[in-house]
């Protein structure tokens, strides 16, 4: 479906009476084949950027084509079933459902999908063990740890084979290894050409995975490096 293109993106937030502009003109392209990483301090415009682009927020103006599709000039409904079956998320709220098992959890997006529940949740448990849940699957997320809640999340986000994943700080909740781990995934599945992954983060051990960097500054994309110019940067 890549590449995605945004242009002249702008959004604004009423305050008060008047309203604040949090991002500035972006535009940018992100390829498919490719782990793109979004960087840049609290509060420069990171999660409200991903939101627009994975159509859960409107901009205020400028356009969004993922891939062949407009984005920025489909309906709502249009929106959130092409969403349903593109893209995966994980954000920094789990929004995991009490009721449900880490498995059934992990399978609503091939539920959503009329996928049979047995191979629903066979499909789902299969991948929260690849990423180091085996003996947690059949738990509540009530019983379980805030990393390993958030590795139900990064398997709802995987379980259906979107071409494009849309992660906040991934590995902010995780211990090194199970980062490492839950990247591993995330550079494997970023490899295949018709795939894209889209990952804010601040976390330094996790830079090597990327292919391009982002840089975010005060509503504004201020840099593009390739991954291995974006280390030099950092290290220098
Ligand atoms: N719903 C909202 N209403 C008003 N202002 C908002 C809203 N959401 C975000 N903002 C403001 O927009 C700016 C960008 O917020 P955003 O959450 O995108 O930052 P971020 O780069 O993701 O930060 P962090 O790294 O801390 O998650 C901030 O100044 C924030 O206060
Ligand atoms: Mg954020």
């Amino acid at each position: 479906m890549a590449p995605i293109s945004i242009k002249n993106i702008n959004k604004d937030f009423p305050a008060g009476d008047e309203y604040i502009r949090v991002l500035h003109d972006i535009s940018a392209e992100i390829q498919e084949g490719e782990l793109t990483m979004l960087v840049g301090p609290s509060g420069c415009g990171k999660t409200t950027l991903i939101s627009i682009i994975s159509g859960i927020m409107s901009a205020t103006d400028g356009h969004i084509m993922l891939g062949d599709y407009p984005l920025s000039e489909m309906s709502d409904t249009q929106n959130v079933l092409f969403r349903r079956k593109n893209i995966g998320f994980i954000f920094q709220q789990y929004n995991l459902l009490p009721a449900l098992t880490a498995s059934e959890n992990a399978a609503m997006p091939l539920l959503a999908a009329s996928v049979p529940e047995a191979e629903a949740v066979s499909r789902a448990t299969k991948i929260l063990e690849q990423i180091g849940m085996k003996g947690h699957t059949e738990k509540m997320p009530s019983q379980l740890s805030g990393g390993q809640q958030q590795r139900v999340a990064i398997a709802r986000a995987l379980v259906h084979n979107p071409k494009l994943i849309v992660c906040d700080e991934p590995t902010a909740a995780l211990d090194a290894k199970s980062g490492q781990a839950v990247m591993q995934i995330l550079r494997e599945i970023a490899s295949q050409k018709d795939r894209t992954v889209l990952i804010v983060t601040h976390d330094n051990r996790i830079f090597h995975f990327a292919d391009r960097v982002l840089e975010m500054s005060d509503g504004k994309i201020i840099g593009s490096y390739s991954g291995e110019d974006f280390l030099k940067k950092e290290s220098a």
